[in-house]
């Protein structure tokens, strides 16, 4: 078949603009061509569907804060489903420290206390927000967040969603200063003295 050089290149172009959207678009759990996944070709029954370990999770005076996961990891059912819940106890002025998860938005609900959280998008702007008992919050997929109990009598306890099984965690202050990233870069991309980068990876460790 005759096709004309400006056409086929028309063609190329079209081609190479849908697999770079569909390459662009991929940050979410693929698709399975199967019902659901196992771990091996054994039957299975309703109990590989069950997972009881969120079970205890309702503890109104947690001693330290605590995230409780139902990802693939421990429920390996998950595989496959892009869907995975947590658990967060936050004791008394408790803070979830910034942190990402790269696949995934998460859907939190106070279940017990308040919490105050919030997100920073790629425009730098922070959107925080307090929420009381009962109430929602998205954080969009990938942007960093964190929650705080600002209550210094009361813990609070939260439930999130996730739309991946393996939604991952970034922490901000783990990833930039407990991975050795060298002490002069960290100074320099902090503006700041080499002591004081120093002093910010001791407390870190502790
Ligand atoms: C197959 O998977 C099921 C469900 O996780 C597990 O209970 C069983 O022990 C596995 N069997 C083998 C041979 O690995
Ligand atoms: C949002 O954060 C600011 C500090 O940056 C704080 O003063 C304000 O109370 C917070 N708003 C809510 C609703 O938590």
């Amino acid at each position: 078949m005759f096709i004309k050089s400006s056409t086929s290149s028309t063609l190329l172009l079209a081609l190479a603009l849908v697999l770079a959207i569909s390459t662009t678009t991929r940050a979410n759990d693929p698709d399975i061509l199967t019902d659901f996944i196992t771990p091996n070709t054994s039957s299975i029954d309703a109990s590989f569907f069950t997972y009881s370990g969120l079970s205890a999770f309702f503890n109104p005076n947690p001693k330290n804060f605590r995230v409780i996961k139902a990802s693939m990891a421990e429920f390996p059912a998950l595989n496959g489903q892009s869907v995975s819940y947590a658990v967060l106890q936050f004791p008394q002025a408790a803070v979830n420290p910034p942190h990402t998860h790269p696949r995934a938005a998460e859907l939190l609900i106070v279940i017990f206390g308040t919490l105050e959280v919030g997100f920073i998008d790629t425009k730098n702007v922070l959107f925080n927000q307090t929420l009381q008992e009962g109430d929602m919050f998205v954080f969009p997929k990938g942007l960093v967040h964190f929650q705080y109990n600002r209550n210094h009598n009361q813990a609070a306890i939260a439930v999130s969603a996730f739309g991946s099984a393996n939604a991952g965690l970034l922490s901000v202050p783990k990833s930039v200063f407990t991975t050795g990233i060298d002490d002069n870069i960290l100074a320099k991309s902090f503006k700041t003295d080499v002591p004081t980068v120093q002093k910010i990876e001791l407390g870190l460790k502790n």
